[in-house]
């Protein structure tokens, strides 16, 4: 357990991170903020009013104010707007980059020394904004997304081959796009490749649903976002931070160059997260077609990017 983790945004996915990071006392205090008055105190009174009967005793603090994030561990930012129905989450880059742009100015004030989690849309560019107007260490600032999209194809996985969500692993890289990069060769149900347990087509259709996965969920709920999953995502990575557990998860980290990507680009990687942060980021052995997949989602990153930059938008 560390001793603060602050949620910016006290929305569906901050408000149900913010519930989970408590629930599994992942902190002595969880500090929640947003500018609306009123709806981080409501959220955190209400989870604190829970705790009896779930069994928790992390405080939970509700704000408005970024003082109460001094000194925080970690800081996940999940502010911003969600996309509606027909939109892509590029539509969302000149409105989140603003609001990215403002709340980690507040955030590196407050706590330059946490590890950044950040959670809007579009998921890389944010985090290259963050870590433009941050300036955090490569090492201690981080997306979620991939946690999210494997999760999604895991549990399509269990679905078709009927089995135990348990047994099955799976692994998605990439930009956070409809171009993400679900790996069929490092998925698995109990350590067998789906490649070895179902033919092409069925594979092109778990792989299909995965990438939109994210629109799925916005066609069904029509005035927002998945908030279930994703808060699940990120505390997937705190847990990891936290407990010093090196485990290997897909974050949007800066590339390093691997896998021939550009070094100044955050993208969806295999991490390996500790109390640090990101300890290393793991190069797998991929497929020729894998490898360009994941190239092509990164160039499609980069001119994200590219644009923030020609729209001066920093
Ligand atoms: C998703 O994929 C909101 O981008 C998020 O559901």
């Amino acid at each position: 357990m560390v001793d603060k983790i602050s949620v910016i945004g006290a929305g569906m996915v901050g408000g149900t991170t913010m519930q989970r990071l408590a629930e599994k006392e992942l902190a002595k205090t969880v500090v929640v903020v947003d500018i609306v008055e009123g709806l981080p105190q409501g959220k955190a009174l209400d989870e604190m009013e829970a705790a009896p009967i779930e069994g928790f005793d992390t405080e939970i603090i509700g704000t408005n104010d970024y003082k109460d994030i001094e000194n925080s561990d970690i800081v996940i930012i999940t502010s911003g707007m969600p996309r509606k129905p027909g939109m892509s989450r590029d539509d969302l880059l000149e409105k989140n980059v603003k609001i990215m742009k403002d709340v980690t100015e507040q955030v590196a004030k407050y706590s330059p020394n946490a590890i950044i989690i950040v959670v809007a849309n579009p998921l890389d560019a944010m985090v290259y904004t963050a870590k433009k107007i941050g300036g955090f260490p490569d090492q201690k600032i981080m997306g979620q997304a991939g946690c999210l999209d494997s999760t999604r194809f895991a549990r399509f996985i269990a679905w078709e081959a009927k089995c135990s969500v348990k047994a099955v692993q799976a692994m998605t890289l990439g930009g956070h796009g409809d171009d993400m990069v679900p790996l069929t060769s490092y998925s698995t149900v109990r350590g067998v490749p789906i490649t070895k347990i179902f033919d092409k087509e069925t594979i092109d259709r778990l792989v299909e649903r995965t990438r939109k996965g994210g629109g799925e969920i916005v066609s069904l709920l029509k005035t927002g976002s998945a908030f279930f999953a994703t808060a699940s995502a990120v505390v997937q990575m705190v847990e990891a931070i936290v407990k010093d557990s090196h485990d290997i998860l897909p974050c949007a980290v800066k590339t390093q160059g691997k896998y021939g990507l550009d070094p100044d680009l955050f993208v969806g990687l295999p991490a390996k997260l500790g109390k640090n942060g990101v300890e290393e980021v793991v190069e797998l052995e991929l497929t020729e077609e894998e490898l360009n997949a994941l190239k092509a989602s990164a160039e499609h990153v980069r001119q994200l990017c590219n644009r923030i930059e020609e729209l001066k938008l920093l």
